[in-house]
C-alpha cells in the first residue's frame, strides 16, 4: 500500500501557504514592469478580464485537480491527469507539469537569491554613493559575474547568496508540507504584508520628492496606473502580456497549484480556497506591488523615464531604478533592506512552491521518503542551475524563461483544461470544483469553464504563436554568438524532457500501480 501523505494542518496555515506559492517576485517586479511596458492604465483593463476569464478559472480547475488526484495518493499532473483520462497518453502529458515548475524553480531560485543579497548590500550600505542608472548597472553585472567592476570580480558574491538560497529551498523541503512549507508561510506571510504595507505609507508619503519638477510626483505615479485607456484593447499584444502576467502571478498553467491542493482531504472545499488564493495574490499584486515600483519611480524619474526604465527589462526597475531613488530618501538604507528582505521572502515563498511539485512526483510515485526525495531534487536544482549561473550573459535564464514561462504555461494551460473540463467531462469537472464548496460558484462560470476559458486559451496560443512565437522557435533574432547557448537551453530542457518521461514510464508500470494500489487486480 501507498505511504500515507501529509495533510495541510489548518485551514489558516493552507491559505497563507497558497497565498505564498501565488505571491512571489511576479507580483512586485514583474508586475509594475508588465504594466509600465504596457502603458500603465492601459494594462488595467486587459489584465481585469484575464484575470476574469483565464485567471480564477484556472484556479479552480487546479485546486479541484488537485484534491482529486491527492486523494488519490497523487500530487502531480502525470498521476492526475491518469485518472481524470483513462487514457495510456494521459500521464505523458503531464509531464510538462513536473518539467514546469522545476525548469522554473531552476532559474528562479537563482533570481531570488539576488534579492537577498540586496538586501544584504543595502543593510550594509555597499551600493551608497553610486548615482547614475548607469554605474548602477554596472553594479548589478558585475554582482552577476557578468563584467568586473571595482565593485566585484568573479563570481563569488553571487555563488554565495545563491548557495544560502539554495540551502535555504532545500532545507524548508526536507521539513516536509507542515513543518516546511506550513511553518514557513506561517511566519513569511505576515512578515511580508507588514513590509508591503510599510513601504506603500512610505511611498504615498513622498508627495513631490523634488518641487523643481512638480509632474513627478506620486499623484502622477497613481494616475498612469490607474487612469483606464480602453484604446488599447485593440492591441493583441497588450491583451498577451496581460494574460501572461495572470498566469504567472497566479502561478497557473504550471503545474504547481495541484501539489499544494492535493494536501487536503476529499471533503476540503476548493471552490473558496481557490478563490482566496486569487484575492489574496491580487491585493498583494495591485495593492501593494502596484503602489510601490510605479509610484515611486514616477516620483523620482516621471513617467516617460518610469517607461525608458520598464524597458530596459524586468530586473531593471527593481535591482537599478530602487537602490537609486532609496539613496535620495531619509532613512534609505533601511527601507532598500526591507524592499528587498520583502522581495526575498515573497521568493522564496514560492521557490519551495515551484519545487515542491518535484518533490511531491518523487515521493508519490516512485514511494520515496521525504529525505531522499529532497536530495535528489536539491541535487538537480543544484546542477541544472550552474549554467543558469554561469551563461546568464549569453541570456540562459531569459531562453528558459521563454521556453517555459511564456510558451509553456500558454501550452499547459490549454492541456490542463482540456483534460479535466472536456475530456474528464464538463459536469464532473463542474461537480469536483462544487463538492463540499464552502461558496457558492454562480452557474454562469460553468459556461465560462466549458466553452469561454478554453476557447480564448486556444485563441491566445494561436496568436501568440503567430506574433512572435514561431520567430523566436526559429531563432530568427538570435544573434550568432548565442547561439551554442540557445541551443544549449533546448538540449537541456528536451533532456529534462525525456528524463522525466522514463520516469512516468517507470513508475507507471502495471505491478509498481498494483503494489501502491492505485489499480486493483481483476480476478479471472
Ligand atoms: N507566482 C509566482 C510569482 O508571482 C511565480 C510562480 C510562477 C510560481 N509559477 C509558480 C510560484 C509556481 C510557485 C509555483 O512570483
Amino acid at each position: 500500500m501507498a505511504q500515507p501523505r501529509e495533510l495541510w494542518n489548518s485551514r489558516i496555515g493552507l491559505v497563507l501557504a497558497t497565498a505564498g506559492n501565488a505571491i512571489g517576485l511576479g507580483n512586485f517586479l514583474r508586475f509594475p514592469v508588465q504594466c509600465a511596458q504596457n502603458g500603465g492604465g492601459a494594462f488595467m483593463v486587459p489584465y481585469f478580464v484575464a484575470l476574469l476569464l483565464f485567471g480564477i478559472p484556472l484556479m479552480w480547475c487546479e485546486w479541484a485537480m488537485g484534491r482529486h488526484g491527492g486523494v488519490k495518493g497523487h500530487g502531480t499532473t502525470p498521476g492526475i491527469f491518469y485518472h481524470l483520462w483513462h487514457h495510456p497518453l494521459a500521464k505523458y502529458l503531464g509531464v510538462f507539469g513536473i518539467l514546469i515548475t522545476f525548469g522554473v524553480g531552476v532559474y528562479y531560485l537563482y533570481v531570488m537569491s539576488w534579492t537577498l543579497a540586496y538586501s544584504f548590500f543595502s543593510l550594509t550600505g555597499k551600493y551608497m554613493g553610486i548615482t547614475s542608472e548607469a554605474e548602477m548597472s554596472l553594479f548589478l553585472s558585475s554582482f552577476q559575474g557578468v563584467k568586473d567592476s571595482t565593485y566585484f570580480q568573479g563570481y563569488g558574491y553571487t555563488y554565495l547568496f545563491y548557495l544560502i538560497s539554495l540551502g535555504l529551498v532545500i532545507y524548508v523541503l526536507s521539513r516536509g508540507v507542515v513543518k516546511g512549507l506550513e511553518r514557513l508561510a506561517k511566519y513569511g506571510m505576515p512578515v511580508l504584508f507588514i513590509f508591503g504595507i510599510i513601504l506603500v505609507v512610505r511611498v504615498f508619503t513622498l508627495g513631490t520628492p523634488d518641487p523643481a519638477l512638480p509632474d513627478n510626483s506620486i499623484n502622477a505615479g497613481l494616475g498612469f496606473m490607474w487612469n483606464p485607456n480602453f484604446s488599447t484593447l485593440k492591441d493583441p499584444k497588450v491583451w498577451l502580456a496581460a494574460a501572461g502576467q495572470v498566469f504567472f502571478t497566479l502561478s497557473v498553467g504550471f503545474g504547481a497549484i495541484q501539489t499544494y491542493a492535493s494536501y487536503i482531504r476529499k471533503k476540503d472545499d476548493v471552490a473558496l480556497n481557490g478563490l482566496s488564493t486569487a484575492a489574496t495574490n491580487s491585493f498583494a499584486e495591485i495593492i501593494l506591488g502596484g503602489s510601490i515600483g510605479i509610484p515611486i519611480a514616477v516620483a523620482f524619474f516621471g513617467v516617460a523615464g518610469t517607461m525608458t526604465v520598464a524597458q530596459g527589462g524586468a530586473f531593471n526597475l527593481g535591482f537599478q531604478a530602487m537602490p537609486l531613488i532609496f539613496q535620495q530618501m531619509p532613512f534609505g538604507q533601511l527601507f532598500g533592506t526591507i524592499w528587498f528582505f520583502l522581495l526575498f521572502v515573497a521568493g522564496i515563498t514560492s521557490a519551495v512552491a515551484i519545487t515542491q511539485p518535484f518533490m511531491a512526483f518523487l515521493q508519490d510515485e516512485f514511494q520515496l521518503t521525504r529525505g531522499k526525495a529532497t536530495a535528489i531534487t536539491g541535487f538537480l536544482l543544484f546542477a541544472l542551475g550552474q549554467p543558469v549561473i554561469f551563461f546568464l550573459k549569453y541570456g540562459f535564464l531569459d531562453d528558459m524563461d521563454f521556453w517555459l514561462g511564456t510558451f509553456g504555461v500558454t501550452f499547459f494551460a490549454c492541456v490542463e483544461i482540456v483534460v479535466f473540463v472536456w475530456l474528464f467531462g464538463p459536469r464532473n469537472a463542474w461537480k469536483e470544483l462544487t463538492d463540499g464548496a464552502d461558496i457558492k460558484i454562480p452557474r454562469i462560470f460553468f459556461y465560462i469553464l466549458t466553452y469561454v476559458t478554453p476557447i480564448l486559451l486556444f485563441i491566445l496560443l494561436g496568436t501568440w504563436l503567430y506574433q512572435s512565437g514561431i520567430d523566436t522557435i526559429l531563432m530568427r533574432n538570435v544573434a550568432k554568438a548565442d547561439l551554442p547557448y540557445v541551443i544549449g537551453v533546448r538540449v537541456m530542457l528536451l533532456l529534462m524532457l525525456i528524463g522525466m518521461g522514463i520516469g512516468i514510464k517507470y513508475s507507471f508500470t502495471h505491478d509498481r500501480l498494483l503494489k501502491r494500489g492505485v489499480i486493483r487486480e481483476v480476478r479471472k
